[in-house]
């Protein structure tokens, strides 16, 4: 296995790569069991399709509300449109579970001597939010939101912020997402990428390809080689 070599800082995705989403439908019980998946997927494909389009617009709107309108179009079509059942999944899309393995790769990064940053669309409060809930605190150098730049990923100006930030070039970062268009995206731009595959996706058909494929992030560790100095 040839592990990446010169890398000085590991940048993580932060929905469905450090953070469960599917954790807000599966935690609410005002959701019937059988709809659990179904709301998930679609509050998922629907908020992703918005921050795309809104990007291509010039449109942009902050992730929370690109989040509770998607939540809105999913609810409606899945006939659960219902005020207080969607005041509790914002709330618990607010506090989502980070998945299992998150803590414990990013104390053994930071042992290794990498920097450690979150690059998301989250907004700042809802990502100090997650943070908080799942007990990461102190386990990040930067926590970076697509904020700054007004725009979504996968525009490239997303990917250079985390270069201007950082004070790093593309190739001295190994940047991980669950999210297969993410991951091929920060390819495309230069850094070296590690897709954490935790869905099972085929690869995508984009521009870029990734350097990596483990299915949980406590196989990174081993895919790094020492700290570049
Ligand atoms: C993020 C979404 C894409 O955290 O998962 O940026």
């Amino acid at each position: 296995m040839k592990t990446l070599q010169g890398i000085r800082a590991c940048v993580f995705d932060a929905y469905g790569t450090l953070f469960d989403f599917a954790s807000a439908a599966a935690r609410c019980p005002g959701v019937p069991d059988e709809q659990r998946a179904a709301l998930s997927t679609l509050w998922r494909d629907k908020q992703l399709q918005y921050t795309w389009l809104r990007s291509l617009q010039g449109l942009h709107a902050d992730f929370w509300q690109v989040t509770a309108d998607a939540l809105d179009f999913a609810l409606e079509s899945l006939g659960l449109a219902d005020p207080g059942l969607r005041d509790q999944l914002l709330h618990l899309y607010q506090t989502l579970q980070a998945f299992p393995e998150v803590a414990e790769t990013l104390r053994q990064l930071r042992a290794a001597g990498f920097k450690t940053a979150i690059l998301s669309n989250g907004t700042p409060s809802m990502l100090d939010a997650a943070i908080e809930a799942s007990g990461l605190q102190g386990l990040f150098d930067k926590v970076l939101s697509v904020e700054a730049v007004r725009v979504f990923k996968t525009h490239p100006k997303v990917y250079q912020y985390a270069l201007q930030e950082l004070g790093l070039r593309a190739e001295q970062i190994s940047f991980q997402s669950s999210n297969g268009w993410d991951a091929y995206a920060a390819s495309a731009f230069g850094m070296r990428v590690v897709w954490c595959n935790r869905y099972g996706q085929r690869p995508e058909r984009l521009p870029g390809a990734p350097d990596h494929v483990i299915g949980n992030l406590a196989q990174l560790p081993p895919l790094l080689g020492p700290v570049a100095a």
